[in-house]
């Protein structure tokens, strides 16, 4: 009888790696899902509309780098190599993007190779004729001025304004633009570099890291746990290093190292903190490294080096839940990673869940339900952002034919956040705790989606303790169900209180607010009503010299409020063209500039982003074009 089962599951196995890969309806999709897992002799990976590769007939399993980061240029150049599982298959797909492939050999003898049609979105697929015994591919490649990972800096846009600077960003679907790879987050490897670049620069990667110059230039990097193509991640330029604990530290330019160093000078905690939540930290080393100002976004989570913008440093510590959310990604996201895009909230929603925890354990519930209210708030305006579009406010996506960057909204992170938050409400703190170490645990090191996530929880929560929740309505559904959560915060209580004050008296009673975190400073600008016009707004401005404001986050609520209210004292027009010159994170000139639009301003906001433009990360510039409705020439 065993081995009658055992034949039968064979036999769909076999079925279902057989059938057509665009054939994928709804049986074969959740059989599929069934047999995704981490062992290497299944290959039954999903569907996916944001690759080319058929990793089902021939797969990518190491990757062996050998560039040259030529900066007069603005060129990286070599040959990428890599390790092959191919299942019978004559030709293995990859996705490559403005690259310029020179020649292609398949176990070192020259190989055919065809390149699809270019598709604006997704590039090219690289076609590669493969022998059924091939082991090894190697491609020779240049990267052109078009690569979307790829910013090069000019020194002055540096902190020390001596050097010039590279950084890549790989997520969702840029790698492509770097290297030639089979771009899926379901596929995984290891990899190794060695990377040239100019003696007076530093390079580092997601990867094992140096901690000082070498004499040459050349640079040697290992990765030895298995990561998505997205992860893969290389920063260059004139940076030092300083240690925090033996397996934390900080990276940055010099006139920026102290101050990173004691703005994260917690993060040893941090990952003490999150280990007795979920499970041990994997990756060995957890280091930050502090980029130029136009990095695209607030932290990128490369496994062993995150990547973070240098608005966080801010003085006070006040900023940091950034690295408890990056640090957070070594569990949901870098561990256990979306099969596909239209999962991103596997990996957001859990890691906001994550890094609140984090926050609580470390400085307590107070912050962190601050920190949560404030997601609460941009959870709602989201949802009304998106009532011409309610399938948009979805946690499970659909971006098929979009670029998954649409995805990252308010709704994967805040969204996802408050479902698992209510799920705690409802199982209690102890159930969920040891079901997502377990969840960690079992699949550790491979990818996860949306439907099996569902079984997941079924199985080993719910049902487990006879509990009922309606997780198909919070995954499948638009909007908010009605059990959610409730949030509250007493501190912010007292902000909501101070704010009526002044709408009520015209009067500020500069003591209430004495001793406020960042956090209620934001809550306070976000909550200011429609009654408060330019006159209140210069009397605040007054009391608070908002607009002079050294904390990036409060500057950036307060010019959002400033446009929308009409205000132009204290020169906060200035600061704002200024900040908007300088910062290329997405979230905070994206805010600024929708409030521009929306006041009815988009002459003087064009006339900013010109000059804006070129400092500009080109999924910043993508963004921003799209709100503005810039086009390039104009
Ligand atoms: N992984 C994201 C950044 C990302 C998402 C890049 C999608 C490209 C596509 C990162 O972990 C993140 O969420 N960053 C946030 C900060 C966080 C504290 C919410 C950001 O950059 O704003
Ligand atoms: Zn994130």
């Amino acid at each position: 009888m065993k081995k009658l089962l055992l034949l039968l599951v064979c036999f769909a196995h076999f079925l279902i790696s057989c059938s057509s890969p665009s054939g994928g309806s709804k049986e074969t999709e959740s059989l599929k899902t069934e047999n995704i897992s981490s062992h290497s002799h299944t290959h039954n990976y999903v569907e996916e509309a944001h690759s080319y590769a058929q990793p089902n007939a021939a797969v990518i399993k190491h990757l062996d780098l050998d560039i040259l980061v030529d900066f007069e240029q603005k060129i990286i150049s070599g040959q990428a190599s890599y390790k092959i599982e191919s299942f019978e298959s004559n030709v293995i797909i990859l996705d490559s993007k403005f690259l310029e492939i020179e020649k292609v050999l398949a176990d070192g003898k020259a190989a055919k190779f065809k390149m699809g049609s270019p598709d604006k979105l997704l590039g090219q697929s690289l076609n590669i004729d493969i022998e059924k015994s091939t082991k090894e591919i190697s491609i020779f490649y240049k990267t052109s001025a078009e690569s979307e990972a790829l910013q090069w800096l000019n020194p002055m846009q540096t902190a020390d304004k001596k050097h010039p600077f590279l950084l890549t960003q790989g997520q969702a679907i840029l790698t492509r633009t770097w290297i030639p790879i089979q771009d899926s987050p379901q596929i995984r490897i290891t990899y190794n570099a060695k990377v040239k670049v100019p003696k007076d620069l530093m390079a580092v990667m997601s990867a094992e890291n140096p901690k000082s110059k070498t004499s040459n230039g050349i640079y040697e990097f290992k990765m030895r746990q298995s990561i998505s193509p997205y992860l893969i991640a290389l920063a260059v330029g004139d940076i030092e290093y300083k240690s925090i604990s033996p397996r934390t530290g900080v990276y940055a330019e010099k006139s920026m190292l102290e101050k990173v160093h004691f703005e994260f000078s917690d993060m040893e905690k941090m990952v003490v903190a999150a280990e007795n939540l979920y499970g041990d930290y994997v990756w060995d080393q957890f280091d930050v490294i502090v980029l130029p100002p136009s990095f695209p976004f607030g932290g990128m989570e490369n496994p062993r080096l995150t990547f973070a913008t240098p608005t966080v440093i801010a003085g006070d510590k006040s900023l940091t839940s950034l690295i408890a959310h990056e640090l957070a990604h070594s569990w949901s996201g870098n561990l256990v990673t979306n099969a596909t895009w239209n999962d991103f909230w596997l990996n957001e929603g859990f890691t906001v869940y994550f890094e609140m925890r984090i926050m609580e354990a470390l400085y307590g519930k107070d912050r962190a339900d601050m920190l949560a209210l404030i997601a609460r708030q941009d959870l709602e305006e989201e949802i009304e952002g998106f009532k011409e579009s309610p399938e948009d406010t979805k946690l499970k996506l659909d971006l098929n034919e979009r670029n998954p960057d649409d995805g990252m909204t308010s709704i994967a992170y805040d969204k996802g956040y408050l479902f698992l938050r209510t799920l705690e409400e409802t199982v209690g703190r102890e159930k969920l705790d040891l079901f997502l170490k377990n969840y960690f645990k079992e699949h550790a090191f491979s990818t996860m989606h949306t439907e099996r996530f569902v079984d997941y929880l079924n199985k080993n929560l719910l049902e487990k303790h006879g509990i009922s929740f309606n997780t198909e309505e919070w995954i499948y559904q638009a909007g908010l169900p009605s059990n959610q959560a409730i949030i509250s915060s007493d501190k912010f209580t007292l902000v909501e209180n101070f704010i009526d004050q002044i709408v009520k008296t015209s009067k500020i009673d500069k003591s209430a607010s004495k001793s406020w975190t960042s956090q209620e400073w934001v809550h306070f600008v976000k909550n200011l009503p429609s009654e408060i016009g330019s006159k209140q707004m210069a009397m605040i401005d007054q009391a608070f010299d908002l607009s002079n404001s050294k904390n990036s986050y409060i500057a950036m609520v307060w010019y959002e409020q400033s446009i929308l209210k009409n205000y132009h004292g204290n020169k906060v027009d200035a600061k704002i063209e200024e900040f908007l010159i300088e910062v290329g994170r997405r979230w905070y000139v994206s805010t600024i500039f929708k409030a521009l639009k929306k006041s009815g301003q988009r002459g003087k906001a064009i006339e900013i982003y010109k000059k804006a433009r070129p400092n500009y990360h080109s999924v910043t510039a993508n963004t921003i074009d799209e709100i503005l409705n810039f086009k390039p020439k104009e």
